[in-house]
C-alpha cells in the first residue's frame, strides 16, 4: 500500500466498516510512520479491491485489517491476503494473531479456514458490549 493508494482504501475501509475509527490520518501515520507497521493492497484489472495490514514486532505479528470491497467478496480473494501475510511474516514471527468481532461471521470462516484457532474472547473490546474472539495461527503447525 503507497500513499496514492489511500483514497481507494479508504472507500473500502467506511464501506467495510461502518463506523470505522481509522482516519485517512492514520492510513497515512501507519504507512509513514510506524516502521512496524505493513500494509498490503489487491489489484485486480489495475483496480484495488482489497487491502490488510499487520504489525511486525521482533517476531510478534497482529494483523490490524482486511477488507475486500462489497462487489468482491465471496470469490476467495481474501484468502490470497491471508495467504500472503503469511509468507510475508513467516522468516520472522512464529504466530499471527488478531481480534475478530464475535459477531463477524464472515472474518470467522475466512480466518478458521486459513488455520487459525480461537484463543479466547476480550470482553467489550469494540465498546458497547461488543466483544472480540482473539484468533491466533502457529505458522510452524
Ligand atoms: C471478512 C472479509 C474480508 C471476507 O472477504 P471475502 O473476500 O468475501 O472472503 P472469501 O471469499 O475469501 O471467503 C472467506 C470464507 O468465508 C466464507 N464467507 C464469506 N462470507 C460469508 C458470510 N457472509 N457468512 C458465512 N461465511 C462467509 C466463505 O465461504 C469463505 O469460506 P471458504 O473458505 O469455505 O471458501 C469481507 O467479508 C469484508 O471485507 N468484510 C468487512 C470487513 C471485515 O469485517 N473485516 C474483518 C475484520 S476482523
Amino acid at each position: 500500500m503507497e500513499i496514492e493508494d489511500l483514497s481507494a482504501v479508504y472507500e473500502i475501509e467506511v464501506e467495510a466498516f461502518k463506523n470505522t475509527t481509522w482516519t485517512m490520518e492514520a492510513y497515512t501515520r501507519e504507512l509513514v510512520m510506524n516502521k512496524f507497521a505493513h500494509y498490503f493492497v489487491m489489484e485486480l484489472d489495475g483496480e484495488i479491491i482489497g487491502y490488510t495490514g499487520i504489525w511486525l514486532v521482533v517476531d510478534q505479528c497482529q494483523i490490524t485489517t482486511v477488507a475486500m470491497s462489497r462487489k468482491m467478496r465471496g470469490k476467495g480473494y481474501s484468502h490470497i491476503l491471508i495467504q500472503h501475510i503469511k509468507d510475508f511474516v513467516k522468516p520472522q514471527a512464529d504466530v499471527i494473531s488478531l481480534e475478530v468481532r464475535v459477531d463477524n461471521t464472515a472474518a470467522m470462516r475466512l480466518y478458521e479456514h486459513n488455520g487459525f484457532k480461537y484463543g479466547g474472547v476480550r470482553k467489550n473490546y469494540y465498546g458497547e458490549g461488543l466483544d472480540a474472539h482473539v484468533m491466533w495461527v502457529n505458522l510452524n503447525d
